[in-house]
């Protein structure tokens, strides 16, 4: 294996309580986005940041689908490991579940039902992924901030102030589930304490890295998508979303094997052995079109 030194961790636990009834039977972050499971895109979007050590955490009753459809990653080139979380006690508890896999590490934590989309993602990511010290947040402009944690912004664009689902928003911008972590994570998520909601905040780790003058701030303009999942209408229109974009390209978004393939994370004949088992849905047809095309 190759040294890495930033790690990624998908926090894919959660009741899914606001997609009731779909969520009582099957995880909310296993649901489709058109034609792949939703968990794809956020991993896709660690792999397109260069990371290929991912931890995925879980509700105890969710990791063996999980595992049946991540498997140790082998099929995208990369190493997937698995933990769990009993109940959902918040984003930052994560560092805590996942404490010795980040190791002296530096960590991107992304929520398992949170997709990006854009051109200038990639560009963004490695930009994140190249600074060693404090952290990466990124902010998005959201019709209803309430819902978010919100980031306001002095006159120079600086990050002054985060709230957590702030009654009166400073500024419409939300801070998206996508965070990117120095190896002082581990350390800080340790000393917060549980919010009036009974959370482990993220928004509080996203302050200590802010008081310290060490939290970058990266806006996501509007050439830019940050889709919602949350409710039944964002869900589907999601779904759509990605469905308009797949059928006027024809290439498919969130593919991680073609991701792996295209790194060269896996050869021409392994991408082809994954092909062979999905020919039916005709995502393994798109993966065998890869090979000659
Ligand atoms: O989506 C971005 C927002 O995510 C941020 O703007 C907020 O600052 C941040 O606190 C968080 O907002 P919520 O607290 O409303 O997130 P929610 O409870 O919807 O959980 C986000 C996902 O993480 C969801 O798929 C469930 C999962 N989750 C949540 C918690 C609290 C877990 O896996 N474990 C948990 O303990």
């Amino acid at each position: 294996m190759v040294d890495m030194k930033r790690k990624g961790i998908i926090l894919a636990g959660g009741k899914g309580s606001r997609l009731s009834p779909i969520t009582l039977g099957v995880c909310k972050q296993l649901l489709p986005i058109y034609d792949k499971p939703m968990i794809f895109y956020p991993l896709v979007t660690l792999m397109l940041a260069g990371i290929r050590e991912i931890l995925v955490i879980t509700t105890p009753n969710d990791q063996k689908s999980f595992q049946t459809l991540l498997g140790d990653g082998t099929n995208f080139g990369i190493s997937i490991k698995y933990a769990i979380q009993r109940e959902p006690k918040g984003l930052a508890e994560a560092f805590l579940i996942g404490a010795k896999f980040i190791g002296n590490d530096q960590v991107t934590l992304i929520l398992g039902d949170n997709l990006f989309y854009g051109s200038s993602l990639v560009s963004q990511l490695k930009d994140a992924d190249r600074k060693e010290e404090g952290a990466t947040v990124f902010a998005y402009p959201v019709r209803d901030p309430e819902r978010y944690g919100v980031i306001e912004f002095d006159k120079d664009g600086k990050g002054i102030s985060i709230e957590e689902k702030p009654e009166n928003p400073k500024s419409k911008f939300a801070i998206t589930g996508l965070y990117f972590y120095d190896s002082s994570i581990i350390e800080k998520a340790a000393k917060i304490t549980p919010s009036l909601r009974g959370e482990l905040e993220i928004t509080d780790i996203n302050l200590m890295y802010l008081r310290e003058h060490k939290l970058d701030v990266e806006v996501m303009g509007r050439g830019m998508a940050w889709l919602d999942t949350g409710t039944f209408d964002s869900l589907h229109e999601a779904g759509s979303f990605i469905r308009t974009i797949e059928n006027r390209q024809g290439l498919k978004l969130g593919c991680p094997e073609e991701l792996a393939w295209k790194q060269g994370w896996i050869n021409d004949k392994e991408l082809e052995d994954i092909a062979k088992k999905m020919l039916k849905s005709g995502y393994g047809e798109y993966l065998l079109e890869l090979l000659i095309t």
